[in-house]
């Protein structure tokens, strides 16, 4: 069959969204691509677990790797999070030529620049639209659609469990530690949630954003982050007494010398757009010199939302492999040369 054959590395919430889209949705997908595209290989750290997807046809493999360096598998999606695995996979699947997806927003912001140059040099791609803001095609946005701007500033909710909590808090006045229980049972959480409630997973998506915006590096490094752990109730009825509302923001704007990007508890008259983004939504904003101010909105977490963009990456990589691959698009939509000039 010609059907592009996608090896998916990693079973979990977002991965079994995939598969389930890619079947649900396949006769539409198709129609885009020309092409089926379809899942062939699978694995998951515990094969006995029941699973909320079919895996009738797929040929599931015990070692990740194994799908990595197949040459049966043209596209492989990296789903198992962590670095150091998930880093080495990634890096077999680029050195046999094929085009990655992830949703690692840890591994793309810490070690991306690393993968990309790998990627270019095999002429692959590494999608990560599934990194940033779960659902809402917001590198995709910046990428193309604002690709004849200079993007001067970015800011938004980009963390769902964080804003689910803060929600929680302000509208229901639940504590702390059962918002935090309702959003990992929700499948919203980080594996290790401290990386929602201390800032450190909205540091990874906005440094994405950024070098996607502007055309930087990725320095997860520069970026100042502050959690919502010390947010208190008391500190939500005074804001709410005054009319704002206590919003986890990330930042992120050109200055004279460089790129500024900060994640902090912002302070949010309560009639503004942000002010208004509840539970598990994210929304990021962004001005470009030409376009002015556009938002986009949606679900940032949850299976069936990530597993949206995830396909969406597959889409592309399946045009891609039917296209010239010297007229690529590089991973963070600039040239190489050009990413080197403002630092962050
Ligand atoms: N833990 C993340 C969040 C998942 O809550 O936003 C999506 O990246």
């Amino acid at each position: 069959s010609n059907a592009v054959r996608v090896g998916v590395i990693g079973l979990g919430t977002v991965g079994q969204g995939v598969v389930r889209l890619l079947k649900n949705n396949a006769a539409e997908i198709e129609r885009r691509v020309g092409r089926p595209i379809v899942v062939t290989h699978a694995s998951a750290r515990d094969l006995s677990r029941q699973r909320d997807c079919d895996l009738t046809g797929i040929t599931i493999a015990a070692d990740p790797m194994t799908i990595a360096r197949d040459a049966d598998v043209d596209v492989v999606v990296e789903l198992i999070g962590g670095k150091d695995v998930a880093r080495e996979l990634i890096l077999a699947a680029i050195a046999r030529g094929k085009h990655v997806v992830t949703a690692n927003k840890a591994l793309i912001a810490e070690q991306g620049n690393e993968i990309f140059a790998a990627a270019r040099a095999k002429g692959v791609i590494v999608a990560f639209e599934s990194a940033v803001a779960g659902g809402v095609p917001v590198i995709k946005a910046i990428r193309e659609g604002m690709a004849g701007n200079r993007i001067e500033s970015l800011a938004g909710i980009i963390n769902g469990t964080g804003n689910y909590i803060l929600t929680q808090m302000t509208e229901k006045g639940e504590s702390f530690a059962d918002a935090l229980a309702q959003a990992q049972k929700l499948g919203y959480a980080e594996a290790d949630p401290t990386f929602d409630v201390e800032g450190i997973d909205a540091a990874h998506k906005l440094t994405i954003l950024a070098a996607s915006a502007f055309g930087t590096p990725l320095s997860f490094k520069s970026v100042n982050t502050e959690g919502i752990t010390k947010v208190t109730p008391q500190d939500i009825t005074i804001a709410q007494a005054m009319g704002y509302r206590i919003k986890h923001l990330g930042i992120a704007k050109r200055g004279d010398n460089g790129v500024e990007v900060r994640v902090q508890p912002t302070l949010i008259p309560e009639n503004k757009l942000l002010a208004k983004v509840d539970g598990v939504l994210n929304t990021v904003l962004l001005k470009g010199n030409a376009v002015g101010q556009v938002g986009f909105y949606g679900r940032g977490a949850g299976g069936d939302a990530t597993a949206s963009a995830v396909v969406a990456d597959l889409v592309d990589a399946a045009r891609l492999l039917a296209a010239d691959a010297k007229h690529f698009v590089p991973s963070l939509g600039f040239q190489p040369d050009a990413i080197r000039e403002l630092p962050l």
